[in-house]
């Protein structure tokens, strides 16, 4: 196709498109990081929440100077709150903008639709706040900075059973989300081994509006309290429509009630029911106080645990990136040049770190990897009354 006397021309042309490349991923000054999130959809809460964690905490690491004097550059894409543009958009992240590193999702299903891509490029992802076990296990690339869904399942369990002293129980669970199927599971075999008893087991899809068919099949069974382990706008709705047809029992969840929305939909529909979190705003710890001031200021609201898991995720990788620079400044330094062997190289490095994690101050806890590069963490127990969160319990691990 080209002729001779094109040669130079061509020559003249691969430069160009060289240095575009090196351009736009703009890699000799900046360290970019790549987050991905539900900041639209259905659960657009999840996403808005930590990204605004993420660059709270970031904009503090460049304003002192950012990383051995670089500067971290955060590339963020919405997902609309959809598996298929999770794995879309860590795929546009690793290709065309050249993270270092991926932060995100909170969605465990979102989670797992994007970790293997991640893997199979050899670049790091932590995830702020995806509890399912399965989410670490697609590799070791994959990290979290929270606690997983057999101890957040068996929290709630005992919590019911030892201080509630309820006996019989209702699940209704979110057939297609990863999440809510493993801590119906979790929850259900931990309820068992303490005694209690599962009467009935119901189901719905995210989206849904009604849930009257489910809940009346649940209503006929009299359990004690309803477990719905989903995400916030479900269970309010769900609340609501209990409330309606006369259903009074407490509703228990986990950390997918976590949201704004929550008590702006369900309105007084959820006073009396409990639910697990990661953290709590009011806690005195001055650490907390300094986080919760900071970004109050900066966002004009109060950081749900969303935010706060998310600052945290970005601090555990920050915090690897300066300790890549301590033991290796050479493989610090080409981790954000062009992309080749070396960079490889230089992100197994950044990889090891990031799973090594121990003892780093969170504003969620003190975050200590294990060898499967889950964090081992406090749970946290809410209830709700008047409309208003309660703090309840902090449960050791
Ligand atoms: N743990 C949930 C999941 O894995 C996500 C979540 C975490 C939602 C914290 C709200 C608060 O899907």
């Amino acid at each position: 196709m080209i002729r001779r006397n094109g040669t130079a021309y061509l020559a003249v042309l691969l430069g160009f498109a060289l240095a575009a490349v090196a351009g736009c991923a703009k890699q000799s000054n900046e360290i970019p990081v790549g987050v991905y999130g539900s900041l639209t959809g259905t659960t657009a809460t999840f996403g808005i929440s930590s990204k605004q964690g993420i660059e709270l905490f970031i904009e503090g690491v460049n304003q002192a100077g950012g990383v051995a004097g670089t500067k971290v550059r955060l590339i963020i894409e919405d997902d609309q709150s959809k598996p298929e543009e999770a794995a879309t958009a860590v795929q546009k992240l690793i290709d065309q903008d050249g993270v270092v590193a991926v932060l995100g999702e909170v969605a465990s299903s979102r989670s797992m639709a994007a970790a293997p891509i991640c893997q199979q490029a050899g670049v790091p992802m932590i995830t702020p706040s995806s509890t399912n076990p399965k989410v670490t296990e697609l590799g070791d690339y994959i990290s979290r900075v929270c606690y997983i869904d057999p101890f957040q399942g068996m929290v709630i369990a005992k919590f019911a059973r030892q201080t509630l002293g309820l006996a019989k129980a209702a699940v209704l669970r979110d057939n297609k989300n990863d999440y809510s199927v493993g801590l119906a599971n979790y929850f259900t075999e931990s309820f068992h081994a303490m005694g209690g008893t599962v009467v009935v087991d119901e189901a719905y899809s995210e989206g849904d509006q009604d849930f009257k068919a489910q809940l009346t099949v649940i209503k006929a069974k009299r359990p004690d309290f309803i477990m719905v382990p989903g995400y916030y706008t479900e269970v309010a709705l769900i609340a609501r429509q209990a409330r309606e047809l006369g259903i009074t029992v407490p509703l228990l969840g986990g950390d997918g009630w976590v949201s704004d929305r929550l008590l702006d939909i369900a309105q007084d529909a959820l006073n009396g029911s409990y639910f697990v979190s990661h953290y709590w705003e009011k806690d005195p710890n001055p650490a907390i106080q300094k986080f919760v001031a900071d970004y109050r200021a900066r966002y004009n609201s109060t950081p749900d645990a969303l935010a706060a898991l998310a600052y945290d995720a970005a601090g555990v990788l920050v915090h690897a990136l300066e300790a890549l620079n301590e033991e290796d400044a050479a493989a610090f330094k080409t981790l954000i040049g062009p992309r080749g062997d070396k960079q490889t190289a230089a992100r197994a490095k950044l990889r090891a770190l990031i799973a090594g994690t121990k003892d780093y101050p969170g504003v969620t806890g003190r975050i200590t990897l294990d060898a499967k590069r889950n964090a081992v963490k406090t749970a946290t127990f809410l209830g709700i009354k008047d409309r208003q969160y309660e703090f309840v319990a902090v449960v050791e691990p």
